[in-house]
């Protein structure tokens, strides 16, 4: 019983182990879009270990706070605009669920991640186990808007599917995005066609962007408390 305690690890100790899993993903001069939050922060971390070990490989960033990260550890980038696809995109995501939909942007960077994704050839996400979901929905989902009319959209998507879609606020204020727009965190608790939602969503006035994913990931990587990490494959 003991023993087995001792084995288990934290969130942070997955996070970790599926960062420096994920770096063997990226090849010597390969082009990459590099995900944000605190999962794929192990794996910049990592990859900026193999860059001063000799590791050449360029990024294109999903947010900010992926290039702030990246000039610290020295890693070169480029703009979205300067490429015409990518061999392979390695994110986070706040859910997956077994046909390899997800919902992203818990971290506000949807936008940019979906365009990256959507660039990329591989899409490869890295989640704990408790992000490994039979069906989206429990995770409030983000929908980006524009900040004229935004009440108007969360009208109609409260009144459309009978939720709450709350304003984001981060320490007291409204949350703005790298594209200065506001994020509705929207309480479905369950999606059961998140195919159907995504494109829904899409024909409200004023929605930028959502956090559904569909049929992106080509790969799901997914870290355990005792320490194995599992891959599902992903056909698109
Ligand atoms: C940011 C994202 C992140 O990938 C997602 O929120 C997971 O983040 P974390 O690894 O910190 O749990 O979509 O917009």
């Amino acid at each position: 019983m003991q023993l087995l305690f001792l084995l288990m690890l934290n969130q942070n100790d997955i996070k970790q182990k599926l960062g420096i899993y994920a770096a063997d993903f990226i090849k010597q001069d390969m082009l990459v879009g590099l995900g944000t939050g605190t999962t794929v922060y192990f794996l910049l971390k990592e990859l900026g270990k193999r860059k001063h070990q000799g590791l050449n490989f360029t990024a294109v960033c999903t947010s900010s706070q992926t290039q702030n990260i990246l000039v610290e550890k020295g890693i070169n980038y480029v703009s979205i605009n300067e490429v015409s696809s990518l061999q392979l995109t390695i994110d986070g995501a706040d859910e997956a669920d077994v046909n390899g939909n997800l919902i992203k942007g818990g971290g506000g960077a949807l936008l940019q991640e979906k365009i990256v994704a959507a660039a990329s050839k591989q899409l490869i996400i890295i989640v704990d186990e408790k992000k490994d979901v039979q069906t989206l929905g429990a995770f409030p989902l983000p929908v980006e808007v524009v900040t004229f009319g935004w009440k108007q959209v969360q009208q109609k998507i409260e009144s459309n599917y009978n939720i709450k879609a709350l304003l984001r606020k981060k320490d007291d204020s409204v949350f703005i995005t790298d594209h200065k727009h506001y994020i509705l965190d929207c309480l479905f608790n369950s999606i059961e066609n998140p195919s159907q939602l995504n494109n829904e969503l899409h024909l409200i006035p004023g929605v930028v962007e959502t956090g559904l994913f569909i049929n992106m990931a080509t790969t799901i990587i997914i870290g355990f408390s005792n320490g194995d990490i599992k891959e599902r494959k992903l056909t698109r």
